[in-house]
């Protein structure tokens, strides 16, 4: 089969953007600098393309200066935005105003400046770019990487948001239902139900010593953190059949399991 390049869409454009605008997708800003000129725009067509060599996608309109500027330059940055950072996003999108004015940056040698308190900045060098319809892809190798604490900004038909992470009353009430088939006779650990859960091991910490405070766990004699279930099995089986089936040899989820 071969690809046809000149294919025509029967769709228009605002049908396309309602449906994949239920993509939710993270926000960055992608900047460059040209001499004494910096460039900026806020852009969500960004993805990971490739960990070895690290390398990202950053899709810009051709009619984006700051894209005129990275086809010059070569070089660009992409900023990945924390929750509290919808205004600098709508300002990134925004004509008409110095986008920069306020904007405390990093500036590293040649390399384009980075947003200080971005959730993560990758400074990035253009390997390759393709033109696709109204856009300009570009094969970003990643050079270097800074990150911070927090959680990002999302985006979903057309608006700002947050990423709601399950919380600890929701984890607490998993955790119990599977180990309530445990009574006793499997070890429970933190990293182990971490990797089960897919949730972070400080999240899991709490939720055991929660549990242990109501009597549900108790310490194993082995005193490095490891804990039994003392509470009510809710499931049948035999200790056998329960053993192989968790902790330790469970496979480990990954995020399209969740
Ligand atoms: C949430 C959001 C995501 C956006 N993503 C992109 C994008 O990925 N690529 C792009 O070219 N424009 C994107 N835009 C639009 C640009 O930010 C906007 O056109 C901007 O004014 C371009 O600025 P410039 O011409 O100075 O580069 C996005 C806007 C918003 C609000």
């Amino acid at each position: 089969m071969s690809i046809d390049t000149d294919h025509r869409s029967s769709m228009s454009a605002s049908e396309f953007r309602s449906a994949i605008g239920n993509f939710a997708s993270g926000v960055t800003i992608v900047m460059t600098s040209d001499g004494d000129t910096d460039f900026g725009t806020t852009a969500s067509a960004v993805c990971s393309l490739s960990a070895d060599p690290p390398m990202l996608l950053v899709c810009l309109n051709r009619g984006s200066d700051t894209g005129g500027a990275v086809n010059r330059i070569g070089v660009l940055s992409v900023n990945i935005l924390g929750e509290d950072q919808g205004t600098l996003a709508s300002r990134f999108s925004a004509k008409g105003k110095n986008r920069f004015e306020g904007v405390e940056l990093v500036r590293n040698g040649s390399g384009a400046p980075t947003l200080t308190d971005a959730l993560a900045s990758l400074s990035c060098r253009v390997v390759d770019r393709v033109e696709a319809g109204t856009h300009t892809v570009f094969h970003c190798a990643v050079e270097s990487a800074s990150v911070r604490d927090g959680s990002p900004l999302t985006y979903f038909r057309g608006r700002f948001g947050r990423f709601a992470l399950p919380s600890t009353e929701e984890l607490a009430g998993r955790i119990k239902s599977e180990l309530s088939a445990y009574l006793g006779d499997v070890p429970v650990r933190v990293a182990d139900l971490a990797r089960h859960f897919d949730a972070q091991p400080a999240a899991v910490a709490e939720v055991i010593d929660a549990l242990a405070g109501t009597g549900f766990l108790q310490p194993g004699p082995e005193r490095d953190g490891t804990y039994y279930v003392t509470g009510p099995a809710v499931s049948a089986g035999t200790p056998a059949d329960r053993a192989v089936s968790f902790p330790t040899h469970h496979p480990q989820r990954s995020h399209a399991d969740v």
